[in-house]
């Protein structure tokens, strides 16, 4: 289905054992608007619902000893299934620790998905066979958090709000911190002074080019000072 601005909607399954966790914040929002207007289709999948015994087990110990337990490749895969469209455009990503560290091109990239399919991992994490049948493995960051299901809160948020008519204007996004490798130039609303801070004179003179040219420099410096490194990429 496409919108009526004629971009692609992203249907986002999250594979949980947690999907409550979801609630508040997907029901907030930008990323609730973004679902009224038909823009981002979120689905949860409770992978509870996939265990066989009569607990619903879908976990088990790790083969070799060590403590915690495994979500089990069998299960896991079985969501998948249930979910999984038969589109190039389908994308798996196993959340995890250990994979690529998820940025802003990253996002760009997924962007053009008509499906992404999260798995969500917990306590000591999948089965390594799972990563025969997944396309990714995305990590936020190098540190290790109970369960991927705030990974992929920050996936979804992300992704979502660079889909056309998610945010407000499109030069909103253009403008942003990360585009053309530089932080966002510092920003002042009401009041003109606080605490004896003024608001650099320049955006209050309606010279919209010195204005812009004033953006660019500061973005720069700002750039040089907080994140060298963006320049040199
Ligand atoms: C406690 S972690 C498992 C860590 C695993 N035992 C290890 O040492 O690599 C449980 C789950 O949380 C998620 N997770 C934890 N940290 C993450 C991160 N930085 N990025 C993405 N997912 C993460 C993954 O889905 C993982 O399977």
């Amino acid at each position: 289905m496409k919108n009526e601005i004629n971009i692609p909607n992203i249907q986002f399954d999250i594979i949980t054992l947690f999907p409550q966790i979801f609630d508040s914040v997907f029901s907030q929002s930008i990323i609730l608007k973004a679902q009224e207007k038909g823009l981002v289709k979120i689905n949860l999948i409770n992978l509870r619902d996939f265990g066989e015994d009569r607990h619903k087990t879908v976990d088990a110990k790790p083969y070799g000893g060590g403590s915690g337990m495994v979500l089990r490749v069998d299960i896991l895969l079985k969501s998948l299934k249930s979910v999984k469209k038969i589109s190039k455009k389908s994308k798996t990503i196993l959340l995890s620790p250990q994979g690529k560290t998820f940025n802003q091109k990253t996002a760009k990239k997924l962007k053009s998905s008509e499906q992404i399919i999260l798995i969500c991992g917990h306590y000591e994490g999948v089965d390594e066979r799972i990563k025969n049948f997944i396309d990714d493995e995305i990590s936020i960051g190098d540190y290790v958090l109970t369960g991927g299901e705030i990974p992929a809160m920050v996936l979804i948020d992300t992704v979502s709000r660079l889909i056309g008519g998610v945010v407000g204007k499109k030069n909103s996004i253009k403008e942003e911190t990360f585009e053309r490798s530089l932080l966002k130039y510092p920003q002042y609303a009401k009041p003109l002074e606080f605490e004896g801070l003024i608001v650099p004179k320049v955006l209050l003179s309606g010279n919209h080019q010195e204005i812009e040219k004033w953006r660019v420099t500061q973005s720069l410096k700002k750039t040089k000072i907080l994140r060298p490194d963006l320049l040199k990429a």
